[in-house]
């Protein structure tokens, strides 16, 4: 039998265990200490009474300060009232390290104190829930392509050529040359998409985006499916399938999480395909007289955004934005060649954006002659060229930044606690 975890307690009960962990509460009635002990699977009241222990080992655990690793042996018990069902009764404590100023307290604290401490803050339970339900997000969406014929290709980080614009790349030196940490892997997957059909790749992007937003990163990672003889339709219904998936993953297997982060999950269970689809026309009359900067022919800004979904109970699928405010890869919209063949898909209760993507520019003269209007170098987008030289045909994809779905379904307000280790405007401790 495997060793004992808080979270498989339900298969120790009434027998003897030992728990590796954390002192992380502790109450006390007189005679009798509450434990309460994380392991780094959960949280677990452990019940130190005073006549099960020798005099010392209570007068230790009395004493030491919260953080302190403990090994503490004793008999587990179903107790329903206890979260998640289990108890401990104490026989034996071993401290590893007592600690005695461990600097996040019970008390509240200020969020730069708390980032300052982001390596230790990451033990509370509420960023732990976070970073667990981010790992469920990942595993559903790597599941769901997997089960659905794609093939993941890993693309580079350093890359040559800028995918999203020249304003937000960060630049380094390689060897001689120059290059850039990669903002999408879109380029590299239309290259594999053309080689395997449909692919994925899942990485860490780049971004040096000068402002300051509760919904930025300057690095955040990206699940970017590509598919080879793909039109807009089977972008947005692959993005409304996708997502659908992730959220009734997460509904399943993080119930527990999703509680101690209190989320309103009845607005979740709405989430399922078909989503509502949106022309981008048809959302910029919804903003007529709303009072925002919002001008036609613009991009939508996170106020925007937010003004667009409130009218739907799931993700918006906004699509067919003006060329003009798009990327240079994006492909015409014959019935108005103005638009480009693109959706953007808004999460609602005010999330915004969690997935851009479009159907690619095909025809290797348009895409040549948007290059040069782009201003972008064409000499590193020889081997891109080639991809319309050899065997064009319609293909698409999107990309999802993970952050972004982690604070919509967590129900967080800013996009820094959805990630471990946040890389923020000018920030960059712990
Ligand atoms: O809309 P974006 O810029 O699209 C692309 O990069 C495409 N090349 C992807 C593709 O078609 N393969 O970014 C995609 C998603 C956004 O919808 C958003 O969820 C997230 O990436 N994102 C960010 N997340 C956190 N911080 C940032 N600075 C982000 N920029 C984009
Ligand atoms: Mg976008």
């Amino acid at each position: 039998m495997s060793a004992f975890t808080i979270e498989t307690a339900a298969r120790f009960v009434d027998q003897t265990v030992t728990l590796k962990g954390w002192l992380y509460n502790r109450r006390s009635s007189g005679k009798i200490l509450f434990l309460i002990l994380r392991d780094g699977t959960g949280i677990m009241q452990c019940v130190m009474a005073k006549n099960n222990v020798a005099p010392d080992v209570f007068a230790q655990a009395e004493a030491i300060g919260l953080e302190s690793s403990l090994i503490v042996t004793g008999r587990v018990r179903a107790e329903a009232r206890a979260a998640g069902g289990h108890e401990m009764d104490v026989t034996g404590l071993e401290v590893v390290q007592a600690v005695a100023d461990y600097p996040i307290t019970k008390k509240e604290h200020g969020t730069a104190f708390l980032m300052e401490n982001r390596h230790l803050w990451l033990r509370s339970r509420r960023q732990h829930a976070v970073i667990r339900i981010r790992h469920a997000i990942i595993k559903a969406c790597r599941d769901y392509l997997d089960a659905n014929g794609f093939t993941l290709v890993d693309t580079p980080i350093f890359t040559p050529n800028a995918c999203e614009g020249t304003t937000t790349l960060f630049e380094t030196q390689y060897f001689d040359d120059k290059a850039y940490l990669t903002q999408s892997g879109q380029l590299y997957n239309e290259a594999t998409a053309m080689a395997f059909g449909k692919v994925y790749c899942f990485g860490p992007t780049f971004r040096a985006e000068k402002s300051k937003t509760r919904r930025h990163l300057m690095e955040f990672w990206m699940i970017e499916p590509e598919m080879a003889w793909a039109t807009l339709d089977d972008v947005m219904e692959l993005a409304e399938n996708f997502i659908s998936h992730i959220v009734a993953f997460v509904l399943d297997t993080r119930r527990e999480e999703l509680k101690v982060l209190e989320r309103d999950t009845s607005k979740l269970e709405n989430v399922r395909a078909p989503f509502p689809r949106l022309a981008y026309d048809d959302a910029a009359r919804m903003l007529e007289g709303k009072g925002t900067e919002f001008v036609y022919g613009g991009d939508f800004g996170g106020t925007d955004e937010t003004l667009v979904s409130e009218g739907f109970d799931r993700p918006v699928m906004v699509h067919r934005y003006p060329a003009a405010v798009k990327a240079f890869y994006m492909e015409t919209d014959p019935a108005d060649p103005g638009k480009a063949l693109c959706v953007d898909v808004l999460a609602p209760e005010g999330y915004g954006e969690v997935i851009g993507g479009g159907q690619r520019l095909a025809d290797l003269d348009k895409l040549q002659a948007r290059i040069r209007e782009h201003g972008l170098p064409e000499a590193a987008f020889q081997w891109y060229l080639d991809l319309r030289r050899y065997g064009t045909c319609p293909h698409g994809g999107f990309g999802m930044g993970i952050e972004r779905c982690v604070a919509w379904l967590c129900g967080l307000e800013h996009i820094r606690e959805t990630i471990a280790f946040p890389r923020m405007l000018y920030k960059i401790y712990p």
